[in-house]
């Protein structure tokens, strides 16, 4: 179906794009290796603890799991904790990267017994391959046509018990037999200022940087409510405070630093900015279809609506309505203009400057999400 934002994109380079780049491989040492360790998401860890507490007690493995949410927030992170906090093998792979049902085959058939494996972007899993999955997942078989034309057969392999973790930025594009499967949905949300604010100090610490705490809220408030944004911008402030010759880093040599780095206040980043002045100065504020936004922008859709757009929406700086986007008044406010008087009845002149979503698949190019 469709694809999802990938790192050849340019968008997904953006310094606050929560989309990994080669660079943050120094990431690594900074990720949490435990559920004590992992900072936020509260709910899902919580939840996740009882699950892994039962399995354990069991001695069985553990429902199959779906994490989703936006890019960065620690989807992979998370499935490497419950395999690790299961005591069992993970073993990850990607969408992607399943090309025949052999591939697939040859996974399930290599896992041992409660083991974890982890497929990343499954939203992106070949229709195909699906089907291998489902009874695999259910009845722990699989079903596997061997040889061509009339010598084909079909032969049943059991396989061990294991737990498969599910990962997408992108839960509607999951077709309903496939999500269906999960026992444990765990939906992962954008962190608060507080929580980024201990993700950044405990990042500083294991880099050695001395970071005063109004520097670590700073960096934490623009970092778009996202873990993997926020280990970015800490190497980035280092990096100035370094060649600046500081030792200690605080809120003004942080605020220089982003500043330059062209993140904004609210974490907003140039390309933000440019989606949100194209609706104000071209669509009169909007709505205005996901399409058109993207071929106005040159962007790909699937960049605006998983990497660009989940952050403006919970910043309610912009609103998904069944006509497309708008951008709010705080949306307004935020690019330093006046709002217009009444955005809720938009006058009709306002509906037919939306020439794109007149005639064909208007709905289609709201990109609202069907869930
Ligand atoms: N709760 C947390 N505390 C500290 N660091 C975190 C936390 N969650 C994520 N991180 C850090 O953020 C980075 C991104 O996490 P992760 O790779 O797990 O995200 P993801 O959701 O899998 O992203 P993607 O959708 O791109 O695959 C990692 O470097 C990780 O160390
Ligand atoms: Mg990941």
């Amino acid at each position: 179906m469709s694809r999802s934002a990938s790192h050849d994109d340019p968008a997904a380079d953006r310094l606050v794009s929560g989309h990994a780049h080669p660079e943050d491989t120094g990431d690594v040492g900074l990720r949490p290796q435990t559920l004590d360790d992992f900072i936020g998401q509260r709910l899902a860890c919580d939840n996740l603890r009882v699950f892994v507490q039962a399995a354990r007690a069991r001695g069985e493995a553990m429902d199959h799991v779906l994490l989703h949410g936006p890019p960065g927030l620690g989807k992979t992170t998370l499935a490497q904790i419950v395999a690790r906090e299961l005591g069992v093998g993970f073993r990850a792979t990607s969408g992607p990267m399943i090309a025949k049902a052999g591939d697939l085959a040859a996974i399930l058939t290599n896992l041992e017994r409660g083991d974890v494996l982890f497929i990343d972007e499954i939203h992106r899993l070949n229709p195909a391959i699906e089907e291998v999955l489902y009874p695999a997942m259910e009845d722990f078989q699989l079903d596997l046509i061997i040889g061509e034309g009339p010598a084909a057969r079909s032969v049943r392999i059991d396989l061990k018990p294991f737990t498969l973790v599910g990962a997408t930025t992108r839960s509607g594009l999951l077709t309903t037999p496939l999500r269906d499967r999960f026992g444990i949905p765990v939906r992962l949300n954008f962190y608060d200022p507080e929580d980024l604010e201990a993700i950044v100090r405990r990042g500083a610490t294991k880099l050695g940087m001395t970071l005063t705490s109004d520097g670590a809220m700073e960096i934490a408030r623009r970092s778009r409510g996202t873990p993997r944004v926020a280990g970015r911008l800490l190497r980035r402030v280092r990096d100035f405070a370094a060649v600046a010759g500081r030792a200690k880093v605080d809120r003004v040599a942080t605020d220089a630093a982003l500043l330059r780095l062209e993140v904004d206040v609210r974490g907003l980043d140039a390309m933000d900015r440019r989606y949100l002045s194209c609706i104000v100065q071209h669509y009169g504020g909007g709505p205005v279809g996901v399409e058109t936004i993207a071929a106005a922008l040159a962007e790909e859709r699937d960049t605006l609506e998983d990497v660009i757009e989940p952050f403006l929406i919970q910043q309610g700086l912009i609103q998904r309505t069944p006509r497309g986007r708008m951008v709010t008044e705080t949306g307004y406010r935020h690019m330093g203009l006046t709002p217009p008087a009444r955005r809720d009845a938009p006058a009709p002149d306002l509906l037919d400057r939306v020439p794109s979503d007149s005639a064909a698949g208007k709905n289609a190019d709201t990109g609202e999400f069907p869930s």
